[in-house]
């Protein structure tokens, strides 16, 4: 899809990381702007960046795990521009540690927000996108940990291979209407963002009260805090994506390991090895 000035951009997770880049590089591109996320004062603070550059914006405040929020989400850009051209599915959460010591709360977590929200979005935007006839694209984020798999993130892989096998599946649906609505998967490695500290938004209901802090995740989320400090800016990120819409790309990876380690996955399944533990870079 051409991204052109005027066109409608819908971001989730836009107050931080790489929604914020998303919605900031659709305001460089002259887009109007319905930024959504869970967390009040950082989506306040994107959508004044967002005047700041020019554009008209919009913050609809959104937990995209719950099918209301999104519905009203759809329904305010809608109202407010009559139009989406590109929703940004990016809203998502990091729930990690060793699987068997994981509660019920830790996988309804991720599993809510990094896969419901998803499905909510599709409910709540695609029927309105074949309707309206003018281009559409949706991009969802999900992770090179949707392709690849390793220890101590057992909630957050599952759930992002389930983001990555719902938009295939989206796609193909997509194709069958033969409507100028289209999708595809956004693949990060390791991105300077704020994911390692994923649990200060996690909802009331999914938290467990009087647990005692977990060795397992207190590790593995100061390694991903420490690793993701290195990582590739958002901001490049968000010109991959845009060049992979305009470009009618469907994987859109970050860095250049996405073609090793999915060609050694599928030397591992041809040969029927356990699967190699996931490169991270
Ligand atoms: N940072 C990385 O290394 C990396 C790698 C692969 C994939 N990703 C994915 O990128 C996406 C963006 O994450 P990020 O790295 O920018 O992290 P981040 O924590 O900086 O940003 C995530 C945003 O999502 C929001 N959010 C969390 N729960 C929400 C909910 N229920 N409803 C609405 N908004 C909610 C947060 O408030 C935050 O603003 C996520 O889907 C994440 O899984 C990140």
């Amino acid at each position: 899809m051409q991204i052109s000035p005027g066109m409608v951009a819908v971001v989730t997770g836009a107050g931080s990381g790489i929604g914020r880049a998303l919605a900031e590089k659709a305001a460089q591109s002259g887009m109007r702007i319905v930024a959504a996320d869970i967390e009040q004062p950082r989506l306040d603070d994107t959508v004044a960046s967002l005047g700041q550059l020019g554009a008209e914006a919009i913050g609809v405040r959104t937990d995209v795990s719950v099918e209301d929020d999104v519905m009203r989400l759809a329904d305010a850009a809608y109202a407010e521009f009559g139009a989406v051209n590109l929703l940004c599915n990016n809203a998502g959460v990091f729930s990690g540690g060793l699987m068997w010591e994981r509660t019920m709360a830790d996988w309804k977590w991720a599993m809510g927000v990094n896969l419901d929200g998803l499905i909510h979005a599709v409910r709540a935007f695609v029927p309105r996108m074949l309707e309206a006839e003018t281009p559409s694209h949706i991009v969802n984020t999900a992770s090179m940990g949707g392709l690849v798999t390793g220890a101590y993130s057992g909630p957050y892989f599952t759930s992002k291979f389930a983001a990555v096998g719902l938009t295939e599946c989206l796609a193909h649906d997509l194709r069958t209407t033969g409507k100028n609505v289209s999708a595809s998967v956004l693949v990060p490695s390791l991105i300077n963002t704020n994911i390692g500290t994923s649990g200060r938004n996690r909802q009331e209901r999914w938290v467990d009260r009087g647990r005692e802090p977990a060795p397992d995740v207190e590790f593995v989320e100061a390694m991903l805090t420490e690793s993701t400090a290195a990582g590739m800016a958002p901001t490049e990120v968000a010109v991959l994506v845009f060049d992979a819409v305009e470009a009618g790309n469907f994987w859109i990876p970050t860095q250049p390991s996405y073609h090793d380690q999915i060609r050694a996955r599928h030397d591992d399944m041809q040969e029927l090895r356990h699967p190699a533990p996931a490169q991270l870079d």
